[in-house]
């Protein structure tokens, strides 16, 4: 595999999250893999799990790791072609992208959406522009779009706890203070689009989704009538889609409750803000599967890594002839 950039590089989800299963058994079992080879994770926003999670699983694989924290560390990157770079902006991705190649053997990158430009946010401008510019393996480690790594240890979460041949699996917006941008939904619900499961998302008006990534799922404005007899209910605020980027409710109505979840399992990706999108009694409880989720972004990330590097030569090196 060369990039890991959407859901659509899984090419089955099923043997993915098998073989994440049998990674989280074995954590250790590949510790050669990677012997030789670096990551190099750039995070342009603020990280807790992705960036702890994505070293593991790459240290679990023997890979040497680089973190820079790029949006408050590096130059600040012009995208752009033929522009004259005499206000802000001190190096071009051109540049940038072809110096971090000559460093590591694959580039992991957390670019969040701006939600003031839709157009842009949409051509993946940070994370298009290191696949276009670097020459190595691109992960995406939450873009604009999509949250994939995210996704990928929810599709892991829901087969560890899954009891059902078809499960009722809700997607719930809920209130937020700051506008959030839609990665996480976008790439759930393309998780789920790979899945035989009774998928419903539910939120107030104004905040449909991408139709193109929504296609012919269902949606239903009322969260308790679409939480009824679920199995898992996952939880999570976005922005507006059409009025792009903004705040069209803080109903706390919305919030999850005890009462609405019932006897489901609760999912979030976090950071959460408890009794704002979810109630204390619901994140306390044994019925909550957030930390579970956290822990596999581990072996989400490492399937990813794995299936990277089978086929990657070592920087300077000799390809490995038992690969
Ligand atoms: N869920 C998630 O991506 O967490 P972080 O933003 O802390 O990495």
């Amino acid at each position: 595999m060369k990039h890991y950039l959407s859901i659509k590089d899984i090419d089955s989800l099923p043997d993915w999250v098998s073989e994440a299963r049998k990674l989280k058994e074995q954590p250790n079992a590949h510790k050669t893999l990677g012997e030789g080879k670096t990551i190099c994770l750039l995070f342009f926003n603020n990280s807790l799990r992705t960036r702890l999670s994505t070293q593991k699983a790459a240290m679990n694989l023997g890979l040497d790791v680089m973190i820079m924290n790029f949006g408050s560390e590096g130059w600040q990157l012009e995208f752009e072609d033929g522009v004259v770079m005499d206000q802000g902006k001190s190096e071009h991705i051109k540049e940038a992208a072809k110096v971090v190649s000559q460093f590591c053997d694959i580039v992991a990158i957390r670019a969040f959406a701006s939600l003031t430009d839709k157009e842009k946010d949409e051509a993946e401008v940070v994370l298009n522009g290191f696949v276009k510019q670097a020459s190595i393996p691109v992960v995406n480690m939450e873009s604009s779009v999509g949250h994939p790594l995210q996704a990928l240890a929810d599709a892991i979460t829901i087969a560890e706890q899954n009891t059902k041949a078809r499960p009722k699996i809700v997607l719930s917006w809920a209130p937020h203070p700051k506008a959030l941008p839609h990665a996480v939904a976008n790439s759930f619900i393309e998780m789920m689009q790979l899945q035989d499961a009774d998928f419903v998302i539910t939120h107030p008006k104004g905040y449909e989704l991408n139709p193109e990534i929504i296609k012919d799922i269902k949606v239903e404005y009322d969260q308790k009538k679409a939480c009824e007899n679920a199995d898992f209910v996952y939880v999570k605020n976005w922005s507006s889609y059409k009025e792009y980027g903004k705040i069209l409710s803080q109903d706390s109505n919305w919030m999850m409750t005890q009462e609405k979840l019932g006897s489901s399992k609760f999912m979030h990706c976090l950071p959460v803000r408890r009794n704002v999108v979810v109630q204390d009694a619901v994140l306390d409880s044994e019925q909550s599967l957030t930390i579970e989720q956290a822990n596999n972004r581990t072996f989400a990330a490492q399937v990813v890594l794995k299936k990277i590097l089978s086929p990657l030569t070592p920087k300077g090196g000799i390809k490995n002839n038992l690969l």
